[in-house]
């Protein structure tokens, strides 16, 4: 990437999938105190991301304010940073964004030193408002290169996340206008039909990932309790194989030791932090079973077994999926067990997942 910023998909946690509006200086302070005591910054989620409905109106000079539930940007920022964590923001091109608050239309310079001032360290810009439902892919790519540029000129560094649904093949277009990250797809919501379609179905098909600009399939819901374990287990394991940004959503005080763990498994993690940078993909179907693989820096290759049945299904994953001749070792990362290098075969739950990590021989 030329601005070395997002060399690895972004982590943290936004407002938006839990709370929506509902949102205020204080609960984004206790999210922040909870990411540390619960061990989660110390995994790597380190944005603590603002999402829609801080805005306030535009004062004389047209600087924009936050509303009455955030009194002080700057002093927030200043938490948030004391405790090694980096702060989020978000905005709309649109005179207003999506939930009616006041967008950045008119005002996209100021706005971005406005951040800039404060110490917002990430901006997502939302294309909203029914005017833009109409617009073409030439104004889309203007307007989201303005706001790219402004906040390159503000001198500070800020990731730069698109969210027009991957509209207009997006992924094609939005590193060069500073973008790293974008969304593929509407919004995610917490079950198992919407995540699944998402992550399996609609992102794949985006080209173009890697270091420095990201494929976004949207915020996780894990810890949000719509879906099962095995489901959650899915939706983590599909994230992590995407090399997706891995933005939690749900209330972090709260986080059950079940969804913890989903969360915190820095194997896991580390499959979707690796520096290769290289999105997984589908290798082989064999019924409702998907199997995907992703290659690592270290050579060796992260396997997942999806089964996305509804009868448990017991599955063997073999050495061409992983492009290899022989295996000479496997790691089962949500069992956090070396498991035999031979022809197993594993169990797979179904909605569930079994992600490996696998070395071998070309
Ligand atoms: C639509 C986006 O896709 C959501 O993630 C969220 O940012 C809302 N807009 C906010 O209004």
């Amino acid at each position: 990437a030329p601005d070395g910023l997002a060399a690895t998909p972004p982590m943290g946690w936004s407002s938006w999938n839990k709370f929506a509006e509902h949102i205020d200086d204080r609960t984004i302070r206790a999210m922040a105190d909870a990411m540390v005591s619960s061990g989660l910054r110390d995994a790597g989620y380190v944005y603590v991301n603002i999402d829609d409905g801080w805005q306030g109106t535009r004062g004389p000079d047209g600087e924009l304010r936050p509303n009455d539930k955030f009194p002080d940007m700057k002093a927030l920022a200043d938490y948030i940073h004391g405790k090694g964590l980096k702060l989020g923001i978000y905005s709309s091109p649109g005179l207003k964004t999506c939930a009616g608050y006041t967008g950045s239309y008119g005002h996209v310079e100021q706005d971005a030193k406005t951040f800039a001032r404060w110490g917002v360290d990430y901006l997502k810009y939302d294309l909203c408002s029914g005017e833009w439902q109409y617009a073409d892919a030439d104004t889309v790519m203007r307007t989201y290169y303005q706001m790219g540029a402004a906040l390159k000129a503000t001198g500070r560094p800020i990731i730069y996340s698109l969210c027009q649904y991957g509209r207009f093949d997006v992924a094609s277009w939005g590193r060069s206008v500073g973008g790293h990250l974008w969304r593929t797809t509407g919004d995610i919501t917490d079950d198992y039909k919407k995540m699944s379609e998402i992550g399996f179905d609609r992102n794949p098909k985006f080209a173009h990932a890697g270091p420095g600009g990201w494929n976004d399939p949207d915020m996780l819901e894990v810890g949000n309790g719509g879906m099962s374990h095995d489901e959650y287990t899915t939706h983590m394991t599909l994230w992590a194989m995407s090399a997706a940004p891995l933005l939690m959503g749900h209330d972090l005080r709260t986080t059950t030791p079940d969804a913890l763990k989903l969360l915190e498994n820095k194997e896991v993690i580390a499959v979707d932090q690796d520096r290769l940078g290289v999105q997984g993909a589908l290798v082989r179907r064999d019924g409702a079973v998907e199997i995907w693989s992703k290659p690592l820096a270290d050579g060796s290759v992260a396997i997942a077994l999806f089964n996305r049945g509804e009868i448990d299904a017991r599955v063997a994953f073999l050495p061409a999926d992983a492009k290899l001749s022989r295996i000479t070792r496997v790691r089962d990362l949500w069992r956090g067990k070396s498991t035999g290098s031979g022809p197993v075969k594993y169990s797979v739950p179904g909605h569930g997942a079994v992600m490996l990590r696998v070395a071998g021989k070309r």
